[in-house]
Formats: C-alpha cells, structure tokens, sequence
C-alpha cells in the first residue's frame, strides 16, 4: 500500500456511522448473532439451513476429511427451485409478487410467486419434454428479462445444471463455454433492448454453434423478446413460446442430494483459459438466503429490493435468483441501461415500486456522481432504507455520496465484499449493528472466518497490510472447477496451505476493520467485473498482426480499471498493419469480437519492445506505471535496461505528433 493509501484509510477510520436506535431495534440481525456463530460455527450453519425446506433433513453439517473438497449437509436432500417458489405458495405467500420486471422500452410485466411457480413448473416440463435430466448442462444467454429467472430455476428444479453466460460476452466467449461444460441446451433469446434499440442474441448463438462446433448440443429454445427477424435452424431452434404452451403446469419437485450441482459460472483467473465455478445446492443455498437475509435485512413483508446486476454474473445468481427468492422478497428486475432513456431512469424506477434496498456497484455510483446530484433529486427517493455495493473497493468519496444523495443520509450502506468463488457474502457490515465506516467492508459474517497473512502465511494483527485469506470452510464455497480439480487446489489453497487465499490484498486498521485494496495477481476489475490480463493477451496475439501482447489494468477514475495493451507488431505485418491508429482500431475491435465489448482495451500500444525480466517475464508493473502516465518505477530487474526508454520514448513521440 502506498503512502497515500495508508493516511486515506487512516483518515476516514475516523468518520464513523452508528445505526439509528429505529433500525437498530427493527433489524433482523441483532448483536447477539456474533457471539453466537463464534460458540459453535457448525450448529449456526445447521440452523441457517434449517430455515430451507429439506425433502429430507440431514445430519451432517459438514464433511471436510477430503479438504479443500467440501461437502455440506450432504446426507440431506432438498429441491432448489421450491425452496424459491412452491413452499411460498404453499405457506400462503403466493399473492405476493415475486417480480416487477421493467423493460427498457417501458412495458412491464409481474409476477406473483404463484405465477412464477407455475412458469417454471411449465418450463421444466418442457426442459424434461427436450431429454434434459439430472447433471446435464444447460448454457443460458439471456438478456435481463424474467424468462432469465425462470430457465434458471427451471433447470434447477430438474436437477440439472445451469451455465449461464453473459448477454455481452461474444459468439466466441460463448462458443468456449458452451464446449467445455459440453451443455446439451442453450437458452436464448432473439436479443433485449439496450440504449433504445433491439440488440440481438441470436445471431451469437448461430455463430457459436455453427459448423458443428457444439455437437454436445440438442436443441436451442429462443425467447421472443424483441420481435427481430433472426435466422432459424429447424433441426436445433425451438420457439420458447411453443414450448411453454405444449407444456402442462403441473410439476412436482423432486429431491436431490444436497451436493448436487447447481450451477457452473465462468469467470476469469490468471491464465488465458476462463474457470467454471461449480456451486452446489444446500450449503450454496443456505448462504445466499442468509446473507440475503441479514445483510440486506429483508423483511419480505413490506421491503421492495432491487439489485441492479445482471445475472450473467455471480451477483444475479445469489442476489437476483436464489437468496431473494428463497427469502421470499418482492424485487424489480430491469432489463436495461441506466441511462435509458433519460439520465434518471434508474432513481425513476425507485420512485415508480418504492424500492426500499438497492444494491449495486461503485462505478455505476461514480457514473452517477459525474452526472451530478441534480438527476436524483429530481426523484422521490424516500422509500430507500438501505443500500449496497459490491464487485470493487468502494471509494470513500462515492460512499458519502451514495449515502447522502441516494440515501438522504439515513440508511446504512453495506459494503458487500465476496467473490464468484464463495458464492456468497463473505465480508460486510450488518446493518442495525456495525459503526460503518466510508470505504471499508468492515467484518466478516458470523458463520465465516477471514484472516489477513503476511508472505509466509503468519496471521497479522491489527494496523497491518496483506494477503486475504478464508481460514476455515464455509456452505457456500466453491466445489471446484469445472473438470480441472487441479487447477483449483493449485489456483486457491496452494500459496498458503489449508487456507483459501482469495487473489486480494487487505489491510486490517487498529479497530480490527477490514480495507480491501484489490486483486494482487494479474487480474484486473472492470466496472466490478473480473477480466484477465492473460485472457486478453491471448485474444490478442491470435491475431495475425501481433507477435507479442502485454495488458495491465490501468486505474481508471469510473471504471476502476480499464485493460490497457502493448503490443508488438509482426514484422512482416508492419506494412498492412499501417498506421497506430489502425493497428489500434483493428484491433481493439477483434478484443470485442473475441471476448466481448467489456473487455475491449482503451487503448492498444504499438511498441517495439516488452519489458521483461531475465527470466522471461513481463514486467506489467512498468507498463501501469505508462499507462497511467507516471514516472516509472524500479528497473533495475529488467533483462534490458534500454527498454522502457524505448517504449517510453515512442510514446512521447507519437503524442508530439
Ligand atoms: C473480486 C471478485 C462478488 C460479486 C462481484 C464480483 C473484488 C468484490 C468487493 C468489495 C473490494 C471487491 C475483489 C474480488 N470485490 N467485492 N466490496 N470490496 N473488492 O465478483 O467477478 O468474482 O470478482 O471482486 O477483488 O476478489 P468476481
């Protein structure tokens, strides 16, 4: 950390926010929920479970004698999705909405959850109807609309296994993730709508499944939701709508084993190869209700929730799909842009459903910052009472922001820290109880035991910087990835033994308060979502053109990072290449193409030389220190000194120009 870091966290450790006496006495965790985790961390979990409904109760809480392969609850048995659905219906609950779905054009559509308990039962039938079972994988590529939440819950109800991928990743993305969890369905839609206009889905499937490059794949359902005309292969393409109609309503949830898988999730780890997070059904369950429940402080009666992300990603699986509706929340989904299609729509929303939590991410809180104060306060915003953030550090000026202008300064803000890999929340404030401090995710959750450790693995104390580490298992732990049970003893619990090492650095303040400063490997975070160094490098040199790429995150003040390249030209390629600003055009729209708009570098480099150590690797470290314009840094472990003078002085060049 540097200096600067250091008197930041220490200056803002001073300001602090007690909880109101009103929300502390109304909150559903109280104090007591501390003391009793640390007395007997197993029983908690098995009383947190037991709020879920077992088709067949277990007697395990946890099996960890093949550690780090967990297993929890595992002589239970349960059924996802009626946990989520028909137990609410059953209980008296089914009047109750389930969803406000808003579609970016304006039209909306709800669902009670006895209506959506019936949708989901039709398209499990019809998923049954199509041969799919237990095990097998279905991809999903959605855009944010409720059939989304319905296939997910679908497959879950079946037994079988969702991947859902992304609406904004490419054919490309898609095509790899589709092959390597060898999914037997794809889910998709003819597109959503985005910035006013239809963007189309279709299309991308086509592509990806096109010359026999997915033969695991039987059938393609396609969701109507834009109207656009889109190709249509009769041997694979089935209209969703007809498969819903030929479907009967009645559907009666099995049990599976409480370690059945649930889902995969691809995300991006240091190596050019993205990972399929696996997460398993009654502990992954157990610990997004919880979570939900108490950091959220969900009172299902009267709150309206509303999590803006997508659930292409981590956070609309645990905080769109299964913690709400286990916990049987009313929420909006939206399927749209934030400024679509006006600057306001989102606080308009607010107003429209009296959304009493929202959750979202701070470079959607600094987008709105930029565009000032004036577009909120147009907006009766009076419902709120308690806001989230997730996906990156938030900074201290965007908290108070959040706090004063979203939330009129009075709800809690709880700063939500966890990952694709556990699931769940790991580390927050819980609100009603924890003196919040502006830029800090504070404590780690009763139930869930966190340390920060030095190079060598030694627990440190108070006042110190290191590495984030989980020390001991927790229900909704990742149970692996995807056909690579190496890479993930390698990837997670290799760097400082028994202990799960989460890829981020951290710095614990006197108060015992946790600061997370942000991924410590070659990972970078994009607007709170994870993109790999390595990922776009390959992407890059698969390009004719490029002999050598290097890409680093450099800070950005919305985004938090952008992807930044440097790239060295082919020799024989110079000349088609042309000029910078072609090679940089060129190809930051094949990075679009390969991975996806998300990932498409703000800048491509042309240089004549990478810096590299002796031993042949990269030194991304001088690179940032160029791409965010400053001085650079030590290097004096650099093969060839004469490099960064190379690169440095091109730079200067080319802007002289
Ligand atoms: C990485 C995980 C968790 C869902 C969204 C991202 C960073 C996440 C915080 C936070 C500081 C955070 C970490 C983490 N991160 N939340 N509150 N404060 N950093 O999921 O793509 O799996 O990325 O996001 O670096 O390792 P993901």
């Amino acid at each position: 950390m540097t200096e600067n870091e250091t008197a930041a966290v220490f200056s803002a450790q001073e300001r602090r926010f007690p909880p109101s006496p009103d929300f502390a006495l109304q909150a559903i965790a109280q104090p007591g929920i501390y003391q009793e985790a640390k007395a007997d961390r197993l029983t908690f979990w098995a009383n947190q479970a037991n709020l879920l409904h077992w088709h067949k109760p277990f007697n395990h809480v946890l099996d960890w004698t093949n550690a780090p392969f967990a297993r929890w609850f595992h002589d239970g048995q349960l059924n996802v999705a009626y946990n989520c659905l028909d137990r609410h219906v059953l209980e008296g609950r089914g009047n109750r909405v389930a969803i406000h779905f808003e579609g970016e054009p304006g039209d909306t559509k709800t669902y009670t959850y006895a209506e959506l308990t019936i949708a989901v039962k039709k398209a499990a039938n019809a998923l049954t109807a199509l041969g799919v079972g237990q095990g097998d994988v279905v991809a999903i590529y959605l855009p944010m609309i409720p059939e989304a939440v319905i296939s997910m819950l679908a497959v879950a109800r079946i037994g079988a296994i969702h991947s859902v991928v992304f609406g904004g990743f490419s054919a490309e993305a898609l095509h790899t993730r589709i092959d390597d969890a060898q999914a037997k369905l794809v889910i998709t839609a003819d597109g959503g709508f985005r910035r006013g206009k239809p963007s189309a889905l279709k299309p991308a499937v086509d592509e990806a499944l096109s010359d026999g490059k997915c033969p695991s794949v039987t059938h393609v359902l396609v969701v109507k939701r834009t109207g656009e005309a889109t190709g249509w292969n009769d041997s694979l393409d089935i209209a969703w709508e007809d498969a819903m109609a030929a479907a009967s309503a009645e559907h009666e949830a099995q049990a599976y084993d409480a370690e059945n898988p649930l889902f995969i999730l691809y995300t991006s780890g240091t190596t050019g190869k993205p990972k399929g997070i696996l997460h398993t059904s009654g502990g992954y369950l157990t610990q997004a209700a919880y979570t939900h429940r108490n950091v959220f402080d969900l009172h299902p009666e009267t709150d309206v929730y509303w999590c803006t992300a997508d659930v292409g990603w981590i956070t609309g699986h645990s905080y769109v799909v299964y913690g709400p509706l286990a916990n049987g929340a009313t929420q909006v989904i939206y399927e749209g842009t934030p400024d679509s299609p006006h600057p306001g729509r989102w606080w308009e929303i607010i107003q429209k459903y009296k959304v009493s939590i929202l959750y979202t991410a701070p470079t959607a809180i600094r987008s709105f910052m930029k565009g000032g104060r004036e577009v909120p306060d147009a907006f009766d915003l009076s419902s709120l009472r308690l806001l989230g953030s997730v996906g990156e550090p938030i900074n201290p000026e965007a908290w108070m922001w959040y706090r004063d202008v979203i939330g009129g300064g009075k709800c809690p803000i709880v700063d939500t820290w966890w990952q694709t890999e556990t699931g769940a929340i790991m580390i927050s404030p819980l609100p009603g109880i924890t003196n919040l401090k502006p830029g800090s995710a504070q404590l780690a959750l009763p139930g869930i035991e966190m340390a920060v450790v030095n190079d060598d693995g030694r627990v440190l104390e108070p006042g110190h910087g290191g590495y984030l580490v989980i020390t001991q298992p927790w229900p909704s732990m990742l149970r692996g990835i995807w056909q690579n049970p190496e890479r993930y003893q390698e990837g997670y619990w290799s760097r400082f033994p028994t202990r799960y090492f989460a890829g981020d650095g951290a710095k614990l303040d006197n108060d015992g308060d946790l600061w997370v400063l942000g991924r410590v490997d070659d990972v970078m975070n994009v607007s709170g979502h994870r993109l790999s160094t390595a990922e776009l490098e390959s992407a890059l040199v698969a390009h004719e053109w490029v002999a050598e790429a290097a890409v680093v995150g450099a800070t950005d003040d919305l985004t938090g990072q952008t992807p930044v390249a440097f790239v060295i030209l082919r020799t024989d390629k110079v000349a088609e290449a042309g000029s910078d600003e072609n090679v940089n055009n060129v190809l930051r729209n094949h990075v679009t193409k390969e991975i996806g708009a998300i990932a498409k570098p703000r800048q491509i480099m042309v240089v004549p030389e990478l810096p590299k150590t002796r031993s042949g690797k990269i030194m991304r470290r001088l690179l940032r220190d160029v791409a965010e314009q400053r001085d650079i840094g030590d290097t004096t472990t650099l093969a060839d000194v004469g490099v960064m003078s190379l690169i440095t002085g091109k730079l200067a060049a080319g802007a002289a120009d």
